[in-house]
């Protein structure tokens, strides 16, 4: 067979029948599902909450938080998106905004939020150039144009004030004081829990007049939710309930994380209609786990500043000679070896040490604190990544280093 008619036929197959997925786009972070089960009492909450806006009374100022995949987004947005529907057919004078703020540009600077809520009300302001008070001046005689609530959702938050303080939620928290036509409500969403334990105190109590907790999914519940979601995504057959409870049961692990369990089940459906499978077998939901790791781990690596991914090359150097005792100091010696070759300035051998521990925060080593009795303390270090992965950093991340 030539490549050109085998290449055909894999095209051919796959462009004539899908089967294994019947739409996979429901698996996708982009999908709103008709229904959130285990989130009842949160949808309800927030509801209840929001409801004055049909009687144009200001709500009280929510603050969610929970960890993450624990449904915060989908349950706000679900509310919203109801909401919107019985706002526009009543003609109630109602804006809700929504933010996430851990997008780049719109939130890295207080001007540029300001300039997106600007634009918001369907007016511009330059993208730079007039002073941060000129833009908060058009920002507020916006707002305070006609009798009206406004809604500002903030989803991830917590990645807002640690870009730019919390200075901006002072200014919109109080900002009701002056408004005299319209009034703003805020809703802040977080999956960091120690974040509102680091805010100013009255930006705290304004923003958690009403605080809605997030637990995480337990197995079980992830279960019913991926069961619904596997049946719009998958043709007839193809997912076994033991398949989704095994992805249910991986991902309730860490925590109960509904987007991990999703991603586990996508991930594995894909690797069964790539080897031609008929069915998702238990088999590719390990290979889809393996998968989501590795993609973590280099995901981690690549971000990490270049210091720390030399330290990492100089554990990995010690690792492949087969040393089985890792100390700090021999990282050390490996390490400013790499820094003389590539011309780095070595850092201390204690920020080293630091690296080390991030690292094995992120899980991508394991280090063990040693008390080394009057020499003081090391940490013994083991490499535990699979042999394949170790080479794709090395031939990736790591290449750029001699
Ligand atoms: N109860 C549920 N029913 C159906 N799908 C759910 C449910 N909870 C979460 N999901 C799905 O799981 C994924 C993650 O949910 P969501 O984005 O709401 O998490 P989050 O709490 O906002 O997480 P993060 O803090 O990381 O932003 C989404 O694809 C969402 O549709
Ligand atoms: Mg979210």
């Amino acid at each position: 067979m030539t490549i050109q008619t085998s290449l055909g036929d894999i095209f051919k197959t796959y462009g004539s029948e899908r089967p294994i997925f019947k739409e996979k786009e429901t698996l996708s972070i982009k999908f709103t599902p008709e229904n959130t089960p285990h989130r009842e009492k949160q949808l309800k909450q927030v509801a209840l909450i929001l409801a004055p806006l049909l009687r144009n009374d200001k709500p009280s100022n929510i603050f969610i938080y929970g960890k993450t995949g624990s449904g915060k987004t989908l349950v706000v947005r679900s509310v919203v998106d109801n909401l919107l529907g019985t706002i526009n057919k009543g003609n109630i004078p109602v804006k809700i905004f929504y933010i996430n703020c851990k997008m780049k540009k719109i939130t890295d600077t207080e001007y540029r939020l300001l300039a997106q809520l600007v634009s918001n009300f369907g007016e511009e302001v330059p993208y730079t150039g007039l002073p941060t008070s000129e833009v908060y001046k058009r920002f507020y005689e916006l707002l305070d144009k006609e009798n009206q609530n406004v809604v500002l959702v903030l989803d991830e938050i917590d990645a807002l004030v640690k870009k730019i303080g919390d200075g901006i939620l002072y200014n919109l928290t109080r900002i009701n004081q002056d408004l005299e036509k319209t009034k703003l409500t805020l809703i802040g969403i977080s999956n960091d829990l120690s974040f509102i334990d680091e805010l100013d105190p009255r930006v705290r109590s304004s923003l958690s007049e009403e605080e809605i907790i997030f637990p995480p999914y337990n197995a079980n519940e992830l279960r019913d939710i991926l069961t619904e979601r596997a049946n719009l995504a998958f043709n007839p057959g193809v997912i076994s309930s033991k398949v989704v409870a095994k992805c249910s049961a991986l991902a309730a692990q860490e925590h109960g994380d509904a987007r991990r369990a999703l991603d586990l089940i996508r991930i594995a459906g894909e690797i069964a209609e790539r080897k031609d499978s008929k069915k998702v077998e238990e088999i590719h939901v390990d290979m889809a786990e393996s998968k989501l790791d590795t993609d973590r781990i280099l995901e981690i690596l690549r971000t990490q500043p270049k210091q720390s991914q030399v330290v990492f090359k100089a554990i990995l150097q010690s690792h492949k000679k087969g040393n089985t005792n890792i100390q700090t100091g021999d990282v050390y010696d490996l390490y400013t070896n790499i820094c003389a070759k590539n011309n780095l300035n070595p850092l201390t051998q204690r920020r080293v040490s630091d690296l080390i521990a991030e690292l094995d925060m992120f899980g991508i080593i394991n280090a063990k604190v040693l008390s080394k009795g009057r020499y003081g303390r090391t940490k013994r270090i083991k490499v535990n990544l699979p042999k394949s992965l170790v080479e794709n950093i090395e031939g990736s991340i790591l290449r750029e280093f001699y």
